[in-house]
Order: C-alpha cells, then sequence, then structure tokens
C-alpha cells in the first residue's frame, strides 16, 4: 500500500508563505514518471525560462543537450547515469545534459562562474517545467568523462548535471523499495537561521 501520484503531490507541497511564488513550495523531484511524452513547444518554453537566468557578464555559458525517449541523445545520456539512477531515470520522457563553458567569449579568460550561472538557468528551467505541470530531477550521479567522450563536449566546457524531465508518475511503479520510501516521504529543509548571517554563524535578525 502506497500513496498515489496525487497523494504524494500534495504531501510533497512545502508550506505557503505569503508574498513568496508558489512555485518554490510546489517544485519537487519525482522519480517516477509516467509514459506521456513531452512536447517539442513544451520544451521550447522551459528552455525560454533557463534562457532568461542572469550569468557574469551576461555570458550565457550554459548549454543543454537534450534527449527525448528512443533518440540517440537520450540513450547516451542514459548510458552514463550510475546504476541507482538508470534504476529510475529510463521512465522519464526527456534526459537534458547541462554544461557550461568556462572561457569568456569576449576575452578568452578563465570564467569562474560558469557553473553558478549554469545552475541558475538550470532552477529557472526547474521551475518553469513546474509552472508547466512538469516534473524534473536533477541529477550529479552520472559519469562526467563518459559523456563528455559520447558528445565530444570540449575540455574547456565544464560538467553540470543531468536533469530527468517529464510528467509525475504513480510512485507504485518505482520497484525500488528505498526509492519508494523518498518518493512518499515529506521534503525537508533548512531553517533560515541556519543559513542567512549577519556574521560568520550568527543568524540575521529577519523576523
Ligand atoms: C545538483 C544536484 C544533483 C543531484 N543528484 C541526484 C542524483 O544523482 N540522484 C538522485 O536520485 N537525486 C539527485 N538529486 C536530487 C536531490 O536529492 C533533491 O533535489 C533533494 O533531495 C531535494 O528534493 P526536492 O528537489 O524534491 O525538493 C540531485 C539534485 C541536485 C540539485
Amino acid at each position: 500500500m502506497t500513496l498515489s501520484a496525487l497523494e504524494v503531490n500534495q504531501l510533497k507541497q512545502a508550506p505557503a508563505v505569503d508574498g513568496v511564488l508558489p512555485l518554490f513550495h510546489h517544485r519537487w523531484s519525482p522519480r517516477a514518471y509516467t509514459g506521456r511524452e513531452v512536447s517539442p513547444a513544451t520544451l521550447a518554453k522551459v528552455f525560454e525560462a533557463a534562457r532568461w537566468a542572469a550569468s557574469s557578464y551576461n555570458e550565457q555559458p550554459w548549454r543543454f543537450l537534450v534527449g527525448v525517449r528512443n533518440s540517440d541523445t537520450y540513450k547516451k545520456i542514459f548510458e552514463t547515469l550510475i546504476g541507482f539512477n538508470q534504476g529510475w531515470a529510463g521512465s522519464a520522457p526527456v534526459l537534458i545534459l547541462g554544461v557550461a563553458s568556462t572561457k569568456f567569449s569576449h576575452n578568452g579568460a578563465a570564467n569562474g562562474s560558469a557553473l553558478y550561472d549554469l545552475g541558475a538557468a538550470s532552477s529557472y528551467l526547474t521551475l518553469q517545467a513546474a509552472e508547466l505541470g512538469l516534473a524534473t530531477h536533477q541529477m550529479a550521479g552520472y559519469d562526467q568523462a563518459a559523456a563528455r567522450a559520447a558528445f565530444g563536449i570540449p575540455e574547456d566546457y565544464a560538467m553540470g548535471a543531468v536533469i530527468a524531465l517529464g510528467y509525475q508518475g504513480e510512485p507504485a511503479t518505482l520497484s525500488n523499495e528505498h526509492m519508494l520510501a523518498q518518493e512518499i516521504a515529506p521534503r525537508e529543509r533548512n531553517l533560515l537561521r541556519h543559513f542567512v548571517f549577519s556574521a560568520w554563524d550568527k543568524p540575521a535578525d529577519l523576523a
């Protein structure tokens, strides 16, 4: 006996805070996806959101390799995932690999913000996906060297994360007990006082 997709989606909602965009509290990372495909037009909207992320020098260092089920791109990304992630991510109809150019185009100097900016764009992507009723699940658990080789990604690009994207599925479709337990567990976060400081390790007074 487990929870349905609808029930678990409700359980994953963080409590609303007045004045904070509900989307931040609604987004969560399922491991179960339905077989429903994502249209190219919908994918374009998700990347449109990523497009407008801020970046150092407006370099926009992010690059996304997007693979839809049965494509070579999808297969290549899937094959680089660690076993744990292969155990669930194959149900997602779209796999995305994010990488970042580590050199500024205006002078060739090192861009120390490349991965920071890719992360920002990826966050926009995940939130836009949530707005469209899609779910995403980011993964660091993949073989970066294998992915670089599979796509011929140049050395001056840093490897980011893989993102599974699709429509949330029924938790019961997960075969692994550990995954199932995580799928139906409430989301947890640190309190503001644990990470917003006025001096090192001193909580800022926000009340
Ligand atoms: C950069 C990054 C790497 C992650 N890597 C993995 C991963 O390899 N496998 C996995 O199952 N989840 C992975 N996650 C998902 C996190 O565990 C998840 O986002 C976190 O527990 C918070 O849950 P929520 O997104 O539902 O709020 C990753 C998330 C991020 C942002």
